[in-house]
């Protein structure tokens, strides 16, 4: 395929590099004086092809890491520090201050959204929107559990005063495929608990960081965020190895999670909140509306070209229907179009990774090699930063588009008569995220479902796999997650319940009396956020 250029609209053009010259620890931007690594994005602004330089980001060692782990402990302080004793309606003010700031670079991060991972503009205008409201719904979600807790119960002749406290110092680790998003998904929930964080972000997603770099430092007390730059087994491994962490927040892949895991010399201190790949499976029962599924596989498998979690990497079609399910899926692979992240009503787009397409394209061979075909005109077709979707039948398992997580455009399809074969299939493998089932009839799905509900952790009745809306809770079996994230799951999976007991006496409840009046303690408070 030959590499199609059209000229770039103004408003899109990277007018000036980004130099990403600091860091953020202890509450400073710390100028870099050390090396720099290029920051690249495999979308050309030229015709003939080559990457587009956006900008560099500092390359920080060892020494750098230790520096941001030593301001995240001194900020947390023993649990003395400012941050994590400060009332829970000052907490969300900074964060509600944080917040307003960040708004107003919406132009700019959406733009490098597009140019660094190649999401389409929409779905880039979507990201940094939907993390602006995961935003407000978590300090909304605070201040419920902050007024559930404005109490105190009584119970075998003790007084109790019940609140989630943090846990200490926690290391972040976004994904480049919602570097905004997911990141701060992370992090502002371990943020607004009291605890204090190093974040890295994301290989490919670090410039848009860059807008934001002031909003962390005016807006949180120094060393509540420190914010590095640079690659993440120099930066996060002697992290890890300090023992200093108490909390492991990460966005990948299980081996990276498994690696730091190993690090840490104290495991049973560790919290790990990790959401790790999938292949969650589309099934297709006989008696499913073929147009419904046609739609829904289309952006479940392909939304920003298939580099979800959540995205269906693996489809089962009942034989009874697979011929029709076949001819139709693919005439509507091949009428989505392809284009730079803004030009208008495109569905497929430059892939980041520079290797992402010889990638598929192996993945595409082995499957060949081993007896699948290419079901859809267009399948396989590539240029420089660009693959086709293929979809690949009959998929068997010796193939390794069944076992990987493809991450990518490539849809593997199964046929089945019976319906123990996705089941069996999703028993034995190493995923255990979401399903998607596609069918009417009660009688068959009622059974399905309740077995399905102990496979996965969410069932999706006609319709593909997603993490919204981000109330609901976002979670997994197996290697996919470790504790769960919602709005209101990841204010606990970032805290501990922590309360201040006291024998009810007169002496102690003179005492707490005092203490609720005077206000000289931040914690024992009945007062009730509105
Ligand atoms: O990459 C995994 C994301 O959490 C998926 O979220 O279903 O909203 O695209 P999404």
């Amino acid at each position: 395929m030959q590499y199609i250029f059209n000229p770039i609209p103004e408003q899109f053009k990277i007018k000036e590099k980004i130099k990403q010259c600091n860091y953020l620890v202890n509450g400073n931007l710390i100028k870099w004086e050390g090396d720099f690594s290029p920051v690249y994005s495999t979308i050309s602004s030229t015709a003939e092809y080559k990457p587009t330089l956006l900008g560099e980001i500092p390359s920080l060692g060892k020494d750098e890491a230790i520096m941001a782990l030593d301001s995240a402990c001194s900020a947390f302080d023993k649990g003395k520090g400012l941050w994590p004793t400060m009332k829970v309606v000052d907490r969300i003010i900074a964060m509600e201050n944080f917040v307003e700031e960040m708004k107003q670079k919406r132009d700019i991060v959406v733009k490098l959204l597009m140019w660094e991972i190649g999401k389409n503009h929409t779905d880039s205008q979507k990201e940094f929107d939907r993390t602006v409201d995961y935003i407000y719904d978590t300090i909304e979600a605070y201040k419920k559990i902050d007024r559930d807790s404005a109490k105190f119960q009584k119970h075998s002749g003790i007084n109790a005063h019940i609140r989630r406290g943090p846990l200490g110092v926690v290391l972040c680790l976004g994904p480049y495929n919602y570097p905004l998003n997911e990141t701060f998904c992370l992090l502002i929930p371990a943020l607004i608990m009291g605890n204090t964080v190093i974040f890295k972000p994301a290989k490919h997603g670090v410039l848009l960081i860059s807008p934001l770099m002031e909003a962390f430092k005016k807006h949180f007390p120094p060393g509540v965020v420190n914010i590095l730059f640079g690659r993440g087994r120099v930066l996060a491994t002697p992290i890890m190895e300090s023992g200093k962490i108490n909390v492991l927040a990460l966005i990948g892949h299980s081996s990276s999670a498994n690696a730091l895991q190993e690090s840490h010399p104290k495991k049973n201190r560790l919290r790990l909140v990790l959401g790790l790949e999938a292949k969650n499976p589309a099934i297709i029962l006989p008696d499913a509306d073929l147009n419904l599924v046609i739609n829904e596989c289309i952006n479940g498998a392909l939304s920003f070209n298939g580099q979800r979690c959540t995205a269906l990497k693996i489809i089962y079609v009942h034989e009874d229907v697979k011929d029709e399910f076949l001819k139709k899926f693919s005439t509507a692979v091949d009428q989505l179009k392809y284009g730079n992240p803004w030009e208008e009503n495109v569905k497929l787009t430059p892939l980041p990774e520079p290797n992402k397409p010889d990638y598929i394209r192996s993945l595409i061979s082995d499957a060949k090699d081993k007896g699948a075909e290419i079901i859809n005109e267009n399948g396989g077709i590539y240029c420089e930063n660009f693959i086709y979707p293929a979809i690949l039948y009959p998929v068997t398992k010796d193939m390794k588009v069944y076992k990987e997580e493809q991450f990518g455009p490539v849809i593997p399809v199964i046929s089945f008569n019976d319906i123990d074969k996705p089941l069996n299939d999703m028993a034995e493998s190493n995923y255990g995220q979401q399903v998607s089932v596609f069918g009417k009839e009660a009688k068959k799905l009622g059974p399905l479902i309740d077995t399905l509900v102990n496979l996965v952790c969410r069932v999706n009745i006609n319709s593909s796999c997603q993490r919204g809306p981000d109330i609901y809770p976002f979670t997994g079996r197996k290697d996919s997650a470790f504790s769960t994230l919602s709005v209101h799951d990841a204010l606990r999976s970032f805290s501990i319940r922590t309360f201040v007991a006291s024998k009810d006496n007169d002496e102690n409840n003179v005492i707490i009396k005092d203490l609720l009046g005077s206000k000289n303690s931040n914690f024992i408070s009945t007062d009730y956020i509105l």
